[in-house]
């Protein structure tokens, strides 16, 4: 496997992840939108010679390109099944360059129908030793007239002929829409945004907006999910689900998904369990994880969120999944994938681990499609084939 010496793999070893390996030091928000505000820089200025030079180095140490990993789903074209998560790069400040990190498709929000604040800081929390990390952002983001503008400064164009990156866009509920007039928000945003997006995802599972779990019921969903469908040009759509819901709940929603014909389920957001880390000290405020409020992610996820994957899939295998919840290595995506996700998203791990991650997932998935003389990662989903190391096989 190539094992990635690149430039910018040892600028990420040797800047950023001895900050990572403290729950102290930097503020993780402050690191976070520093990065961003970088990037968005080079997306906006790609044309520059010196940062179209940077980009193409970015893009040769990151881009795996391999016809054997490219699927067609819900009529979008997929060069490779690693995207990132929603919640990175809420208002879509890098939207043009999430393919020169190697990406096959970039979630893109959540965006709300209104600008807003988000909750108080500190809000974003590393937990260093598990990889894992808890925030309690609240939607943080500009609005989705703002997100259109951000688009159009990047020159994404609404052909979605992009060359070709997929971007999907995750649509939340603004905090001062009553939970009763959900509907009508989401619809506000989706509009705006149909032009560009290439799925919507639906999210009604981040627990850091008052209520918004409670729309994860049935009778509440059906109806959300009706009238987008109703919308002229409606994008393939993908319901995003909480770790937290029994599977009952997930029955439920699963026969939804099947009776309103959506495209999907994104399983799964952030956790409010506290996943064996109730006793578990927050430096910065003093307080234990089971006393802190916001969504737990990364390592610790693992295994619910893979649990979660296989239990749909069993349930039935027309639904698409993206898996998304502590992937952080080659072996973790590939069991993801042959649990019945179609493709899977990275956030908590991504920043862990460093860029080369998603190269290092892509070349893991080739060698393994190579062992089990597969000819494309679709015969992989769901085909609980294990992963084999080379001197096992
Ligand atoms: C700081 C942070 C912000 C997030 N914001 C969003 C968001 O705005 N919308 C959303 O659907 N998920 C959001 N997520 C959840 C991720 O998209 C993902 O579902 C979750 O973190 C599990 O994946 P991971 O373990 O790889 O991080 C956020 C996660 C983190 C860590």
């Amino acid at each position: 496997m190539n094992d990635h010496k690149g430039l910018f793999n040892s600028l990420y070893k040797n800047l950023i992840s001895p900050i990572l390996k403290k729950d102290s030091g930097i503020d993780a928000e402050y690191l976070t939108n520093f990065s961003l505000s970088l990037l968005s820089f080079s997306s906006r200025k790609q044309n520059w010679p010196l940062i179209s030079s940077i980009l193409k180095s970015i893009n040769k140490e990151f881009c795996i390109i391999d016809k054997r990993l490219s699927q067609n789903i819900c009529g979008i074209e997929f060069c490779n099944p690693v995207g990132l998560a929603a919640g990175f790069d809420k208002n879509g400040v890098a939207a043009k360059i999430w393919r020169d990190f190697g990406f096959g498709f970039a979630e893109i929000g959540t965006v709300t129908k209104f600008a807003q604040d988000g909750n108080p800081k500190p809000r974003l929390f590393r937990l260093a030793e598990e990889e894992a990390a808890l925030n309690r952002m609240g939607f943080n983001n500009k609005g989705a007239e703002n997100l259109v503008k951000n688009f159009i400064e990047q020159g994404i164009d609404i052909t979605k002929n992009r060359n070709h990156i997929c971007l999907g866009i995750n649509f939340g509920k603004s905090k001062i829409t009553d939970l009763s007039r959900a509907t009508e928000d989401y619809l506000t945003s989706i509009k705006l945004l149909i032009p560009y997006c290439d799925y919507a995802a639906i999210n009604v599972s981040s627990p850091n907006t008052e209520g918004l779990r409670k729309l994860q019921d049935p009778f509440r969903l059906r109806e959300i999910l009706r009238e987008i469908k109703k919308l002229p040009f409606c994008p393939p759509l993908f319901v995003k689900i909480a770790p937290d819901l029994g599977f009952n709940d997930i029955d439920d929603i699963c026969q939804l998904i099947i009776e309103e014909n959506i495209d999907g389920i994104i399983a799964t957001n952030t956790s409010i369990d506290r996943l064996g880390l109730e006793t578990r000290k927050i430096k910065e405020t003093g307080l234990l994880l089971s006393q802190e409020k916001g969504g737990l992610s990364g390592r610790p996820l693992q295994d619910r969120a893979n649990r979660i994957i296989k239990h749909i899939h069993n349930i039935n295998k027309e639904i698409i999944l993206i898996g998304v919840g502590g992937i952080d290595s080659p072996e973790i995506a590939w069991e993801r994938i042959c649990s019945g996700a179609s493709l899977v998203q990275l956030y908590t791990g991504w920043i862990y681990k460093g860029p080369k991650l998603v190269p290092d997932i892509l070349n893991g998935i080739i060698q393994q499609l190579n062992y089990h003389q597969l000819s494309n990662i679709k015969e992989a989903i769901g085909s609980d084939l294990k992963w084999v190391t080379e001197n096992k096989k």
